[in-house]
């Protein structure tokens, strides 16, 4: 159970608008034109640093501070960005070594955006100034009513400053030399450093231990940078008014725990690129993102029909963008956002889509926002202040992750793919589930999931088993309990320090060129790229679910899957990868013991979702992903708030509808 921030009076539905790419005559137009779509909130300033202040410390503020207020006076609330993703012509020319270095040794060229050594005392210094300046001048302005801190942090550098303070960081972290060539096994291979000025940064695949620590800084770097610009932003805030960052779902080259950490509240950019949006897994991603705070979250910029970035830049079908706006919002959203307003004539994203095209008329997909716009308007005072709740958490771990992926040991096996096999039963039976850091607290939830939770340290372990002792129920699988934090293999079989509690042990794992048997009382199919040797250490109260069939000898007849009571508790061990269809048929009696209820039945294709008021008032938000209609049976007799009629029995659902209820007392 979550709360949302306290400021989120309303649903918000905006863009992101740059006034500075557009003569001033014309903003009145374009705020008409929103207000004729009923967006309350505009997202500015992002890239403007050579609009802002055109060299150095000379401020051109006023022109921001007029497009607020004409926002403002169509009732239009501002989110401003810090522009740093966009360092100028100017500051580079100044500084040239503020630009980032790459994998290869070369400086990255001017022009795009991110271009910065996140770890540049010159950056710092420029980014102090240019944020000091802009929580002065508009801290206090009302209707700003949140900050965007740069855009999208994701350049790493490889610059002989950021070597050095990589070094540093290890002496802070490490202590001594011994007890780094200990943790990271440094004899093997010679690596033994007896110097910190020795140790270089990764490029390509080197020591595990080195690679996670690498990571560590890289996320490091970024919190400082982040703090820099916190520090000159919040003593300047009117209260109430928040700081976030526009994250990226999956993307993985920082560990998001930490940065979100010193945010008041976490938002995202969701873009389909080419193809379509497959909303059992999407909606991962959005919990990750409400996982962040472990509360509702903004989508702080999604696609207006199409992009200009991906392969085959297709337009979203009509309606489906609607459909995923919802989709947003059943999941903890609390604003959508589209990117963007209208296109600049030039730059790098002429073929993005927006809502206004190059001539200033909406494009066709305006339509769609003015239906959201009425949408929200009409379910904004429901479902203002109200939260997700969920019984079950998945946990995320960035260490694991970046730790198989660098030793996949199966070229086709990739955390977020196994992450998802076991998001998706779920999701398909409308059952809810938190995305959660593996260090968050567990009360609350009936089950937990942990998949490939590879890097299990004490405390985790800890923690894992006096949820399950007060009775939670713990999935554990295939590739866990295997490593330290240090990226070192544990000198214990897997899953480590929680064998006791799951009963077994991982006599041997296996990498799978073909599918293998594997069946019990509960499904028969397959396991795929991976298999582990169960060995039953607690004979008499460990169940096997599963055994393997005749696969590559070692396996043939061992346990594939077993439960363990532990407390109050149980804890499955999944050790294959099963097949989709023994997934299910596995997670549906996982989540039936836990005595685990779905949101409601409904066919797939369409999601049904739960977010509960302040007043405690459950509102369902029903989806319709799929270009058929759809009927759905519900539960009891309804008000439909988007069509403002009561329906009983069957709620029929167009092509990518949306329907959001509330029982008819
Ligand atoms: C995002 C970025 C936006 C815009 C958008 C285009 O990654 O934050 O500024 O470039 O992509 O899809």
């Amino acid at each position: 159970m979550s709360l949302p921030p306290p400021t989120f009076a309303r649903l918000h539905l905006g863009a992101a608008y740059y006034p500075e790419h557009w003569p001033e005559e014309r903003w009145p137009e374009d705020i008409r034109l929103m207000r004729k779509a009923r967006l309350t909130v505009a997202r500015l300033a992002e890239f403007a640093w050579s609009t802002l202040e055109p060299t150095e410390g000379e401020f051109h503020f006023d022109w921001l501070d007029r497009a607020i207020s004409a926002l403002a006076s169509a009732g239009i609330v501002s989110v401003l960005g810090t522009p740093t993703a966009a360092p100028p012509a100017w500051l580079v020319q100044q500084n040239p070594d503020l630009l980032a270095v790459d994998e290869s040794g070369h400086r990255v060229q001017f022009g795009n955006r991110c271009h910065y050594c996140v770890n540049s005392p010159e950056f710092h210094a420029a980014t102090r100034r240019i944020v000091g300046a802009m929580a002065e001048r508009f801290g206090s302005t009302p209707h700003v009513i949140g900050w965007q801190l740069d855009n999208e942090y994701n350049r790493v550098c490889y610059c002989d400053r950021c070597r050095g303070l990589f070094q540093r960081y290890l002496a802070e972290k490490f202590g001594s030399l011994d007890a780094l060539n200990r943790h990271w096994s440094t004899r093997y291979w010679s690596q033994t450093y007896s110097g910190w000025e020795q140790i270089p940064i990764p490029i390509g695949p080197h020591n595990p231990g080195l690679m996670l620590e690498f990571k560590h800084f890289v996320t490091e770097s970024y919190r400082k940078f982040q703090r820099l610009q916190l520090d000159a932003l919040r003593s300047h805030l009117r209260p109430g008014v928040w700081i976030t960052h526009n994250f990226m779902g999956w993307f993985n080259g920082f560990d998001h725990y930490v940065l979100t950490r010193d945010l008041d509240l976490a938002s995202w950019d969701w873009y389909v690129g080419t193809g379509h949006h497959d909303y059992l897994t999407s909606g991962a991603k959005h919990d990750l993102t409400h996982g962040f705070k472990r509360r509702n979250f903004w989508l702080i910029e999604t696609q207006p029909g199409n992009v200009n970035w991906s392969s085959t830049n297709n337009t979203l079908n009509k309606g489906e963008a609607r459909a995923m706006a919802w989709h947003a919002v059943a999941h903890g959203a609390d604003a959508v956002l589209y990117w963007q307003w209208r296109s600049a004539l030039g730059g790098q994203e002429q073929y993005h889509g927006a809502l206004v095209d190059q001539s200033g008329q909406p494009r066709p997909f305006y339509e769609e926002v003015q239906q959201l716009g009425r949408d929200f308007a009409v379910a904004s005072p429901l479902l203002s202040s109200s939260a997700v709740v969920s019984d079950v958490a998945l946990l995320n771990s960035y260490d694991s992750r970046w730790s198989i992926q660098w030793q996949r040991h199966h070229r086709d096996f990739d955390y977020v793919a196994h992450f998802n096999h076991y998001y998706r039963p779920l999701a398909v039976r409308n059952i809810a589930a938190d995305v959660i850091s593996t260090d968050a607290p567990l009360e609350g939830y009936k089950l937990v999931i942990a998949p490939a939770l590879l890097v299990l340290n004490g405390s985790r372990a800890t923690r894992l088993r006096d949820f399950v002792e007060r009775g939670g129920h713990l999935v554990l699988t295939i590739r866990c309990g295997m490593k330290d934090e240090y990226n070192a293999l544990l000198p214990s079989r897997q899953p480590g320090p929680l064998a006791d509690v799951a009963g077994v042990e991982v006599e041997e794992y296996y990498a799978l060129l073909e599918p293998i048997p594997v069946a019990g009382e509960w499904f028969a199919g397959t396991s795929r790229l991976w298999a582990e040797r169960l060995k039953v250490r607690d004979e008499a109260s460990t169940q096997v679910i599963a055994h393997y069939g005749v696969a590559n000898g070692w396996l043939d007849d061992q346990p594939a899957v077993t439960v363990h009571p532990h407390g109050e508790g149980r804890v499955y061990f999944v050790g294959s990868y099963l097949d989709d269809a023994s997934q299910q048929s596995l997670l549906d009696r996982i989540v039936a013991t836990a005595r685990i209820e779905p949101v409601m039945e409904t066919p797939v294709g369409v999601e049904a979702r739960k977010r509960v008021n302040a007043e405690g008032v459950e509102v369902l938000i029903v989806i319709n992903h799929t270009r058929a209609k759809q009927f759905v049976r519900l539960p009891w007799p309804a008000r439909e708030h988007l069509s403002g009629q009561s329906v009983e029995g069957k709620l029929k659902l167009a092509s990518y509808g949306v329907a959001v209820l509330t029982p008819l007392t």
